[in-house]
């Protein structure tokens, strides 16, 4: 069994970098790489405060509410963000908004480092939100309009894995700035770096066939899409065009009531309840309250934040796994096995914390519980939110709905960020837990009958069957 599962790991490496090698061309990897910083800038931003906060707690003298605020800002610029980059990402481009928001993250990054007072943290925090909630969805999408239908989803997913890197890289720096004097400025000043890459990265890279088609200049698709798929032996650049002219001239520029069509309401449904349950199964109360719920089994803080990054690692492993397997085993299967893992995991936390003996006996089952989850969430929910909502929608409503879909996204993660704590005093950690994992359930009993599959299908062929060939 072990056998078979290393030679089906070791095959799904080798088809994943040979289909790259084979459709050839580095300029694709270089693309999706340099659009996945957009993931890396999130992924920082979410691992770094729950450390920085410690010592911006002592040092500007917050006090609770503005604590509080310093890490809801984020989650509420980021709601703003994702709800004005739609438009953005349409009218002056998924590349130019890109640059926007790396540009407005390494001015944000440098403001927070600088800030003198607990307002002005709480001002800059919004400002790097506004770059993080672009980020998080045109980076997916930028990528999807660019790769080939086989290898699509690892290539988006590469923006999952640095979502998951940032938040290890932040744990990690979290821990080697700790005695360090001013050491929560740099924890937050150093996210400048990735900032300025991506916005001069991004200017380095084409625009994408499909938004370059929407815009009318067709020619400079035509050479982009060549260059993308030189060397590749499957590819067929004219049919490709002719499919994506065809599928822009049917769906005209749209407001975002037209998401309300009969034919796109289903697939918004999809996208949405993709979107809540990713945050509702409780996934940030373990990237942000892990140390926490770890110190409460009784071992020591230092302990404990060892045991976070062990957290991160578990996270970045199993999102290479899903990278690696997504566009072999299929989103699906993939989507529910992981949530079938999540279940389990939370289930495994809340028997823990709702018996006496075991918190006595068997305090591992805790760190057991949250591996578990973190796994299985990687392998699944994790990746497939963000590539499933760059898939199914079509290319005239693509950037609007996905826009739509993140603004649920990061208001669920305030709402679960908010409540955690408050909530484990009114029912207990054990009743938090088992409230998660009936979330998860019910996503289960949808993600099993609505859920399609999007593996290896053009962005355009699956526009047709998903909306029934209907653009009303
Ligand atoms: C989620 C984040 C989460 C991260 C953890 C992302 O897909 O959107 O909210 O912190 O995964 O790996």
């Amino acid at each position: 069994m072990a056998e078979e599962v290393e030679t089906a790991d070791r095959t799904a490496v080798t088809n994943f970098v040979g289909e790259i090698r084979q459709t050839g061309n580095w300029l694709l990897l270089r693309v999706c790489i340099i659009a996945a910083i957009g993931g890396l800038l999130f992924g920082y931003d979410t691992g770094v405060i729950s450390g920085a906060l410690l010592y911006i707690r002592q040092d500007l003298h917050a006090n609770d509410f503005e604590q509080e605020a310093i890490v809801a800002a984020v989650l509420l610029g980021a709601m703003a963000g994702a709800a004005c980059s739609g438009y953005l990402a349409d009218r002056i481009s998924r590349r130019w908004t890109k640059v926007i928001a790396g540009t407005v993250y390494f001015l944000g990054a440098i403001g927070c480092a600088l800030s003198l007072s607990a307002p002005m943290l709480i001002g800059f925090r919004f400002l790097l939100g506004l770059a993080v909630g672009t980020a998080s969805f045109v980076a997916p999408l930028y990528i999807a309009e660019m790769a080939p239908p086989r290898i699509r989803g690892g290539l988006v997913s590469f923006n999952q894995l640095a979502i998951t890197t940032g938040i290890l890289v932040a744990y990690l720096i979290n821990f080697a700035f700790k005695d360090f004097p001013g050491n929560w400025r740099w924890m937050l000043g150093v996210a400048a770096v990735p900032g300025a890459a991506l916005a001069i990265g991004m200017l380095s890279v084409p625009q994408t066939p499909r938004w370059l088609v929407s815009a009318g200049r067709v020619q400079e698709a035509t050479d982009v899409l060549t260059r993308l798929r030189s060397g590749d032996p499957h590819a067929d650049v004219n049919r490709e065009m002719d499919d994506i002219t065809e599928a822009s001239r049917r769906e005209r520029q749209v407001s975002v009531r037209d998401l309300a069509r009969p034919s796109i309401r289903p697939l918004l449904v999809i996208g949405l309840v993709l979107a809540l349950a990713q945050q509702f199964v409780g996934v940030n109360t373990v990237i942000y309250y892990a140390p926490t719920i770890l110190a409460h089994t009784g071992m020591s803080n230092s302990d404990a934040l060892a045991r976070t990054v062990l957290i991160g690692v578990t996270d970045v492993v199993f999102t290479v796994v899903a990278v690696l397997l997504l566009d072999r085993v299929g989103r699906r299967k993939l989507l529910i096995t992981g949530t079938v893992g999540i279940l389990c995991g939370l289930l495994v936390l809340a028997v823990y914390f709702w018996s006496p003996t075991l918190q006595q006996h068997a305090g591992y089952l805790a760190l057991v519980g949250l591996l578990i989850f973190i796994a299985s969430f990687a392998i699944g929910l994790g990746p497939v939110f963000w590539l499933m909502i760059s898939e199914i929608f079509p290319v005239g409503v693509r950037s609007k709905a996905m826009a739509v879909c993140t603004i649920a996204n990061w208001g669920a993660n305030f709402i679960v960020a908010q409540t955690f704590l408050t909530l484990t005093e009114v029912i207990g950690r054990q009743g938090v837990f088992f409230a998660y994992a009936a979330i998860a359930v019910l996503s289960l009993i949808f993600f099993v009958r609505k859920v399609p599959e999007t593996k290896g299908r053009s962005l355009e062929d699956m526009q047709a069957q998903l909306t029934g060939g209907r653009t009303t």
